[in-house]
């Protein structure tokens, strides 16, 4: 059995953008052999990969799917569809991608699914672990605020997943980049740390994030049922007591 060393754990990032190459670089100082990809050609980004992650290895997003332990989707979300589905089979995926406006524009989809997007992206990847994280810290932030375990004050991130193998994994990597890793629970819980929510906006130790999620979680449940109370002149309950009765 392999050993679950950083050494030893191959990370393949689909974006070599903002956060892309950010996430290489983090990984790369913490030990871990980085895969970096675009949408084309390897050739395409070797200059990237060379001046701005030095010591990653540009390849396709294909092979750094298929031949990485761990693979981190930083692409705009309005893409997700291209990402490498078949590659990805059996992989454990963070999905780093957020609905964001002024990148994404409107997506009617999401905004009329009362799913988490990450829900709709782990429905395309149907034989992917996915697991959402990395999204509610600002690309300029990743390098910057990282610390060793320990550290006072550590800054925490959350992560939602509805595998817990996946979720473990996930868990040492968001550590080994220097931050306490929080568990939300099962992917829809994603919602809590997504664009508009204080999650988002915010910058967390783990007992504050753990002490913030458990809030959202309440909000949720409260939303939830208030929504499930029949409203003045609904005769729904009614109607369903005489059928039963
Ligand atoms: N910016 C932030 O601070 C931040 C923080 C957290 C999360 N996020 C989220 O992270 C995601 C990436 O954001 P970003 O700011 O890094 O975007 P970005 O700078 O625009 O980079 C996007 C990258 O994705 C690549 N790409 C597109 N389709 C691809 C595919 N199918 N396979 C592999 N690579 C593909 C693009 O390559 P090509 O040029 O070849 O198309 C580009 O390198 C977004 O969903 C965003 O909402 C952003």
């Amino acid at each position: 059995m392999t050993a679950r060393t950083p050494a030893h754990t191959t990370i393949g990032i689909l974006g070599a953008g903002r956060v892309g190459t950010a996430v290489a670089r983090q990984a790369l100082a913490a030990g871990y052999p980085v895969l970096l990809s675009a949408s084309g050609p390897a050739e395409d980004i070797q200059l990237i990969v060379d001046v701005v992650a030095p010591g990653a290895r540009a390849v396709t997003a294909e092979e750094a799917a298929a031949s990485a332990d761990l693979v981190v989707a930083a692409i705009p979300l309005h893409k997700f569809r291209t990402l490498p589905r078949e590659a990805l089979a059996g992989k454990i995926v963070i999905d780093a991608m957020n609905h964001w406006g002024p990148v994404d524009g409107p997506l009617t989809e999401y905004d009329e699914d009362p799913r988490s997007t990450s829900e709709i992206v782990q429905e395309f990847l149907d034989r992917s672990r996915l697991v959402k994280t990395l999204n509610h810290i600002g690309y300029h932030e990743l390098e910057e605020d990282g610390r060793p375990a320990g550290s006072p004050a550590r800054r925490a991130l959350a992560h939602a997943s509805d595998n817990a193998e996946a979720s473990e994994r996930v868990a040492e990597f968001l550590d080994a980049l220097g931050y306490d890793p929080v568990s939300a629970g099962p992917l829809r819980a994603g919602q809590a740390f997504a664009p508009g929510t204080p999650i988002f906006a915010g910058s967390f130790t783990a007992p504050e994030l753990a002490s913030a999620l458990e809030d959202a979680r309440v909000a949720t449940e409260v939303a939830t049922e208030v929504a499930a109370l029949p409203t003045a002149g609904d005769t729904t309950a009614d109607r369903s007591y005489t059928l039963t009765a």
